[in-house]
């Protein structure tokens, strides 16, 4: 089986074509056209300006996506429909819409938060599937009841998988995303845009810190998250030395990465005590660590070690690191799951949804 995904729900146009043969996925092509530049010019992702560029963007992408196949190969079209931006996320659903109405395949719809927890199902650098923990034979698939930690610009949810398309979510950010913390963090460090990267980067030459953050809700009873008050406490604490400007580039260095380092381990921190107490209440088999935080590599580590410290007959599984942000690979191996179940949809019924959730 082969599938081409679409993918434009933020500020990258991507497709990618996906096969599927006995269980096994490979990822055929995996085309992104980057915006980053051109946001990171106004410090942020401007919804028009992205728009515009997809517009520009998305009949080349298809194109060299599908440089190796003819349509007649394709089985089914697959497109992220929400949630995102609106303006993005046309762009993408009538290119799907034509597609699929010109060649006569079935359409898919994908919802952007199921393609990342579907993102970790393949290991891109040596395109082999991750081999399933009892079977080995590379078959793939989650075992039950799963646990997603999902952590994106727009998006940290907790959500449990009972099977595949069933969702709950056990909890989310009441108020900022863990991506967006990184963000906004990077902005009023003068650092630019996106934050993760660059803030991660930071970090990374630091090993410990003098400033203490706090660790927002990370003894609550829920399973929910607030990053918000975080950003707020880098915002107190580094007023007075960005105001006073730093006469001396060497300790400005440090500064930023003593900042860097506490405020990303205070969100690891916190990311990993929740994710854990979830795993361990809901008995997951398999916890799985997704969306474009997901890149980050100390939160990665974090994670794998502490799945394997607590829970340690839980499988981790997370995105290859080029599968992390987004993409239309995932999407490709959500539709999938989609195509086995014959969920299709029709044209006429597809609808762009920007706050579309999970359940
Ligand atoms: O999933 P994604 O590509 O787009 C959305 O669906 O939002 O996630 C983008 C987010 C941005 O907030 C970006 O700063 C963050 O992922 N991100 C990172 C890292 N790389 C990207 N955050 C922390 N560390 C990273 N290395
Ligand atoms: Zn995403």
């Amino acid at each position: 089986m082969l599938i081409l995904a679409i993918e434009t729900s933020c500020d990258e146009t991507a497709a990618a074509v996906v096969k599927y043969d006995r269980g096994c996925f490979d990822i055929k092509s995996n085309i992104i056209a980057s915006q980053v530049e051109i946001h990171s010019k106004y410090g942020g992702i401007v919804p028009e300006v992205a728009a515009r560029q997809h517009v520009k963007n998305i009949i080349p992408v298809v194109d060299e996506a599908m440089s190796k196949f003819k349509p007649e190969d394709i089985d089914a079209v697959a497109v992220v429909n929400g949630p995102g931006l609106i303006t993005s996320l046309f762009v993408g659903v009538e290119a799907a819409k034509t597609l699929s109405l010109a060649w006569n395949k079935p359409l898919i719809s994908i919802n952007h938060l199921e393609a990342h927890i579907y993102s970790v199902l393949i290991k891109q650098e040596n395109k082999k599937t991750i081999p399933r923990q009892s079977s080995g034979q590379g078959k793939q698939t989650f075992e039950f009841p799963a646990l997603a930690l999902i952590v994106s610009g727009g998006h940290t949810q907790l959500v449990l998988m009972k099977g595949h398309g069933k969702y709950e979510i056990v909890g989310e950010t009441r108020d900022d995303a863990a991506g967006e913390a990184f963000d906004k963090v990077a902005k009023l460090l003068g650092l630019g845009y996106p934050g993760g990267p660059v803030v991660s980067a930071y970090a990374e030459k630091s090993s410990t810190s003098k400033i203490e953050l706090p660790r927002p809700m990370i003894r609550s009873k829920d399973f929910d998250f607030s990053f918000s008050g975080l950003k707020t406490a880098v915002l107190y604490e580094t007023r007075d030395q960005l105001k006073a400007g730093f006469a001396n580039p060497a300790f400005k260095d440090k500064y930023i990465a003593e900042v860097c380092y506490e405020f990303q381990q205070a969100v690891i921190d916190v990311l990993t005590a929740k994710t854990i107490k979830a795993a361990k209440k809901f008995g997951a088999k398999t916890v799985i660590l997704a969306g474009g935080v997901s890149a980050n590599k100390e939160l990665r580590g974090q994670m794998a070690d502490a799945v394997k410290k607590e829970i340690p007959s839980s499988v981790f599984c997370l995105p290859s690191p080029g599968l992390s942000t987004d993409n239309a690979a995932m999407v490709g191996m959500a539709g999938v799951f989609h195509y086995l179940d014959k969920d299709f949809t029709k044209i006429e019924d597809l609808k762009v949804d920007p706050n579309l959730g999970l359940e």
